[in-house]
């Protein structure tokens, strides 16, 4: 009920009455003035006038469930938002909830992980109401080894909301808005870059069987207000806010990227490749046309990216002009002089 009111709320033009509220609702006044009271504990500040009823003149920035799903239209792939205010890490909250029988579309999100973890076996450093720390929990009907795929979807979608979030038009390459180093892209495979620091990590985990999938795990982290970063990835990493000087509603950020993440993975599912979104993530690509250093276990050459194939790998040209294609996982792609 309270994710319900708090969408009237939110979807009025101007001033709802508490007695609008109990008949869209079916429920009673003193009911309405308890949810208010609620939102009101959670940091929402209202504007209520007698003979007219409420307005929300402030929204916190917090990531609740319902102040999440009051965003959503419900045709989003994301169906369920599950609330943390402290977990070790969502990744395992997703999995565990999903050995559980927990539903395709769950979206696990937490305030703060004590121990959050980044691919290669590194942590991931997850504040308090610095970041985005959530994981999407799908159970897709295609081919355990697409599953990779899903990652370059899901980092799509984390460029195409913090690009909405932070101005119109700023994704990619021949953007307008921001300045140059202001637009958000994408490191090959799913790193997400603003200013040529990451700011978004993707962890995708998953369990199957020789022919299908059990379950996979999007765990998504954006560094969206983090001001410090730890020695050793200060060089790299960045947020929204370092980057922008703007500081974001998370919860917006988490409910474009349900909008977004549903647009391309629709499009993912119905070809079951890249095939109708690699010439979009090209354009977001920041490695495009760069000469590239990458590291194959003890092989480490320079070549220049081109762009993804259907399947998500990169195709680089060797400074002889021979062109290859290299996976997601197996090597280690940095610009020359520094991350990209
Ligand atoms: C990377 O190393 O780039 C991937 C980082 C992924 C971090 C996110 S935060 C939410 C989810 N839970 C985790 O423990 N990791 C992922």
């Amino acid at each position: 009920m309270k994710t319900r009111s708090l969408k009237i709320l939110r979807n009025a033009e101007g001033y709802v009455s508490g007695q609008a509220i109990c008949e869209q609702l079916g429920v009673s006044r003193t009911a309405v003035w308890k949810v208010i009271n609620q939102l009101k504990e959670e940091g929402y500040e209202f504007d209520a006038v007698s003979n007219k009823g409420y307005r929300i003149v402030k929204y916190p920035d917090i990531l609740t469930q319902s102040e999440i799903e009051s965003q959503l239209s419900g045709g989003e792939i994301v169906k369920k938002v599950v609330y943390y205010d402290k977990t070790d890490s969502t990744n395992n909250r997703a999995k565990q909830a999903a050995e559980e029988g927990a539903s395709s579309g769950t979206l696990f999100i937490t305030e703060r992980q004590t121990g959050g973890r980044g691919r290669r076996g590194r942590s991931w450093v997850s504040p308090k109401g610095s970041g985005i720390w959530m994981t999407l929990l799908l159970r897709p009907d295609i081919r355990p080894d697409a599953a990779s795929m899903l990652t370059i979807v899901a980092a799509m979608a984390v460029a195409g909301a913090v690009s909405g979030v932070i101005g119109k038009d700023t994704v990619g390459v021949g953007a307008a808005g921001l300045e140059e180093q202001k637009k958000c892209f994408i490191k090959w495979p799913n790193d997400i870059v603003l200013g040529e620091k990451k700011i978004c990590g993707i962890l995708t985990e998953m369990s199957a069987e020789p022919e299908m999938i059990n379950y996979v795990a999007v765990g998504i982290g954006i560094n969206v207000n983090t001001e410090n970063f730890d020695e050793a990835i200060r060089d790299t990493a960045s947020s929204i806010f370092v980057q922008t000087g703007v500081r974001v509603k998370r919860s917006e950020i988490v409910a474009l990227f349900a909008r977004e993440f549903t647009r391309y993975y629709d499009s993912f599912i119905s070809t079951g490749d890249l095939s109708l979104l690699m010439d979009d993530y090209n354009k977001m690509l920041i490695n495009a046309g760069r000469t590239v250093r990458i590291e194959n276990g003890g092989n480490v050459y320079t070549a220049k990216a081109v762009g993804i194939d259907s399947c998500g790998r990169l195709a680089v040209k060797d400074e002889n002009g021979a062109a290859s294609k290299i996976i997601a996982g197996e090597v280690s792609v940095r610009g020359l002089y520094g991350y990209v």
